[in-house]
């Protein structure tokens, strides 16, 4: 039914580097894409994100310098960081658990009780981690002796944790970058800054990990490099 809609509106999305100092954001935008972000997939709902709208003046003036004097980031309106949070995992496994015990009433359901093993047993052994790798070591064990014969999840250490919250915050901002183009406006996702005082300038502690810096305002022709171009899609979309 939209799927026109969404093509054009896919199109319409450019990274745009120079941004009209003329012409405000207005904050209902910005809010709506982030509100918008929030319903993005993410794993196991566990919501592992957060974004730090950046918005004042002065605030924005002292990310620029942070985000390697890029254009994008000179020229930017509005600023959203993108934000990983591993660290919040026992947070976010107790409210799932709490809207799940909040959905029972009498005996629970097959579901029910497969949702309450998921967030109160299975999540803490996702994400816990120890100084030791012993947890790591536990379940890609698991991992060994259940995927020996049939698929089983091949669950991790580290890395992997970091993986999976990372893919979910991209698509969160993946989805404000949508709605921003669709309200008009567009946007220049970065990754090149100094993460290290990026944290820092945002009070985060060491297990927040920056998934990327979004630069948002009135794109101008100046700030589109050039055509559009990919490799060519039979390098890319395999069908079998
Ligand atoms: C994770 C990520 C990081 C990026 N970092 C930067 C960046 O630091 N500076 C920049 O100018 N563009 C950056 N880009 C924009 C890409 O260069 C751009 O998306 C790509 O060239 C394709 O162009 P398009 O977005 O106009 O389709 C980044 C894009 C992504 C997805």
């Amino acid at each position: 039914m939209y799927s026109k809609e969404f093509e054009e509106i896919v199109h319409l999305r450019r990274s745009n580097r120079v941004f009209d100092a003329n012409i405000e954001v207005p904050d209902e935008v910005i809010r709506k894409g982030l509100e918008l972000a929030l319903l993005s997939p993410n794993s196991s709902n566990m919501q592992l994100w957060e974004f730090h709208w950046i918005k004042s003046k002065t605030e924005l003036e002292k990310y620029v310098p942070l985000c390697l004097n890029q254009r994008a980031a000179k020229t930017a309106k509005q600023l959203v960081v993108f934000i990983t949070r591993r660290d919040k995992w026992r947070e976010r496994a107790k409210w799932n658990l709490g809207k799940v015990q909040d959905s029972i009433v009498g005996e629970p359901s097959r579901l029910q009780k497969s949702s309450l093993n998921y967030y109160g047993k299975l999540m803490p052994l996702i994400y816990s981690n120890d100084p030791f790798g012993f947890m790591t070591l536990v379940r890609k064990s698991i991992s060994f002796f259940m995927g020996f014969r049939k698929p089983f999840y091949r669950a991790g250490g580290l890395a992997k944790q970091r993986i999976v919250v990372h893919k979910s915050c991209a698509l969160a901002a993946q989805t404000f970058m949508l709605s921003i183009a669709a309200e008009g406006f567009d946007s220049c996702p970065l990754e090149g800054f100094d993460e290290l005082r990026v944290k820092k300038a945002l009070g985060l502690p060491r297990g927040a990990e920056i998934c990327m810096i979004v630069a948002v305002g009135k794109g101008t022709e100046e700030g589109i490099y050039g055509p559009r171009f990919r490799v060519p899609k039979e390098e890319v979309i395999f069908v079998r």
